[in-house]
């Protein structure tokens, strides 16, 4: 896929996702269509999810792909280090990230976006590759709107997403 065709299938994708999540306020519920939707709809993907914060430590949440890592310590891993700096980390080779937790050997490269809620950070959505270099701008830009979707369903709701 070039960069040119990324903008217009995540364009295509947040459409989707405002239609699936709909008027829904519930949050697993939420965070699992999600997280089917771009693990189907997003093409060279080996995992998709989230992982949501609880004190110190990331907490899996519903995700498609192979069983994974339960906990992570916030500032651990890829998904700690963006839930500790609050801003997407990519990484284009996990080989040369010396902090990666190897969940799956498969996994080559990796993008890790906040979400982030009155500048608290809620949790991660963490999606892996089993090719180099699989995510770029395009990808940043798309996830973190699709994360913000997301997050105005959250907004609507009296659920406290920390005490899930
Ligand atoms: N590789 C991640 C761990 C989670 S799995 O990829 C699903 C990390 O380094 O934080």
């Amino acid at each position: 896929m070039t960069s040119m065709e990324k903008p217009e299938l995540y364009r295509d994708l947040s459409r989707q996702l405002a239609a699936l999540l709909g008027d829904e306020t519930d949050l697993v519920a939420n965070a699992a269509n999600m997280a089917a939707l771009i693990f189907h709809g997003l093409p060279d993907l080996s995992w998709a999810g989230f992982y949501f914060r609880a004190g110190p430590v990331l907490v899996l949440g519903p995700f498609q792909g192979k069983p994974a890592c339960v906990r992570i310590p916030i500032g651990r891993g890829v998904c700690g280090t963006a839930a500790a700096r609050g801003t997407t980390v990519l990484v284009p080779d996990v080989h040369e990230f010396p902090a990666h937790i190897a969940c799956d050997a498969q996994s080559r490269s990796e993008m890790v976006v906040p979400m982030i809620a009155d500048r608290e950070v809620l949790g991660v959505l963490d999606l892996d590759s089993p090719l180099p270099d699989r995510f770029d701008e395009a990808d940043r830009r798309g996830c973190e709107e699709l994360v913000a979707i997301f997050l105005e369903r959250r907004r609507e709701s009296n659920v406290d997403m920390q005490r899930r």
